[in-house]
């Protein structure tokens, strides 16, 4: 009913580009980046170029139209990014994309939430790893995205842990095994995903930095949403991109955070000190010192296909003892932080057992996903299983 008058508008305003567009097709479906309080961008692919690149959004039935850029892949293809300025913080805006006169995709699920200023309104976001596998092979990355669309509370986005795409993190098979399974979550779920190491079977510059459009270098970069201020890192193979250059920003980003947030959290590919089937992560454990020093809430990682959620550490990765036997509520950790695989979110690692180790609060090997919600200062997790759909994992944290 909203987008009723919608073609109608536009072939009036550009009747003077209309051409043949009968080959026109979108090869992907729009997905949102950089969802700020202010603004927005969207993005999408096409198999053919075309005179222009837009989309009309707005809040109720009233709509204006935007331009974009397109710029053309070395596959041939074309991919469109629209940015949205002057948005109002916490509405709701829907979109509809359109190449020439042509509308490509105007669903129900093509939507922005800018972002809610306000802390006391709260928000959710998810986090999960080693997502994008062939859905006919061994991984079921359409379990997760129908699970996320399930979900009580819609995540106002996504921080990705990392192994985003298999086997090697090449471009050509981002649509298959993600944006395909994952279309109608992207398209309303803006996506934050950290290099894993098998992103990095392939040149990322040439690959994933093509695919996303994220702050910073996008190797590393970091984002605010609310009270809180979240870290992605590039942990590569487990010896880090640019190590000391990244570890320098890492150190001048968190003093910069110092004070101003109730929260901080860290997500990146590969585990520190972990139970897993994985081993220790030397390098990321290098940088525990620096995550207790600077107020780290949580560092969430993936790499391990399972779920383990650690006893709050300490600089050393040493387990505070004095919160071992709660382990369902934790009150601020004095220069501690929470460390938690959440690695199946696409694939399980067959023919494991967790082995209950003592530095675990839970260890649980089904497919899941991690939901947070932060409000004030309390921070709820709830991990759910993909198969059930039910919680299987809680905590909270009040500051
Ligand atoms: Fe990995």
């Amino acid at each position: 009913m909203i987008f009723r008058l919608l073609p109608i508008l536009i072939v009036t305003s550009l009747s003077a580009c209309v051409k043949d567009s009968s080959k026109l097709k979108m090869i992907r479906r729009p997905y949102v980046q950089n969802v700020w309080a202010d603004s927005a961008s969207v993005i999408w692919k096409t198999n053919v170029q075309t005179d222009n690149c837009h989309i009309m959004y707005g809040i109720n039935q009233v709509y204006a139209d935007k331009m974009g850029k397109t710029v053309k892949n070395p596959d041939g293809t074309f991919t469109h990014t629209v940015t949205l300025t002057g948005l109002q913080q916490g509405q709701r805006y829907k979109y509809t994309v359109y190449n020439d006169n042509v509308m490509l995709d105007n669903s129900e699920m093509n939507f922005i939430d800018a972002q809610r200023t306000d802390s006391t309104v709260g928000f959710s976001f998810l986090a999960f790893g080693d997502m994008g596998r062939n859905p006919y092979d061994d991984g079921f990355p359409q379990v997760t995205a129908t699970q996320i669309l399930a979900l009580p509370r819609h995540p106002d986005f996504i921080t990705a842990l990392g192994d985003i795409v298999y086997p090697s993190g090449e471009s050509s098979k981002y649509d298959e095994y993600l944006f395909g399974p994952f279309a109608y979550a992207f398209s309303n779920i803006p996506f934050y995903p950290a290099l894993g190491n098998h992103d990095w079977g392939v040149n990322p510059d040439e690959n994933f930095c093509k695919e996303w459009k994220l702050p910073n270098n996008e190797h590393y970069y970091s984002y605010n949403y609310q009270n809180t201020h979240f870290i992605t890192l590039d942990s590569k193979d487990g010896d880090f991109y640019n190590f000391a250059e990244q570890k320098a920003w890492l150190i001048n980003d968190l003093q910069q955070a110092q004070g101003l947030y109730d929260f901080i959290v860290v997500s990146l590919h590969h585990p520190g000190r972990n139970c897993t089937y994985k081993g220790d992560g030397a390098n990321v454990m290098t940088l525990y010192p620096i995550f207790a020093q600077y107020n780290v809430d949580l560092v969430l990682n993936g790499h391990a296909h399972t779920y383990e959620r650690l006893h709050p550490f300490d600089a050393n990765g040493n387990v505070l003892e004095q919160f071992r036997n709660n382990i369902q509520q934790y009150p601020d950790l004095p220069n501690g932080f929470i460390s938690i695989t959440a690695g199946a979110g696409g694939v399980l690692q067959p023919n494991f057992t967790p082995d209950g180790c003592n530095l675990a609060a839970k260890q649980y090997h089904r497919g899941h996903f991690i939901q947070f919600e932060i409000s004030g200062k309390k921070l709820t997790a709830k991990a759910y299983d993909l198969q059930s759909g039910l919680v299987f994992d809680q905590f909270d944290m009040q500051k």
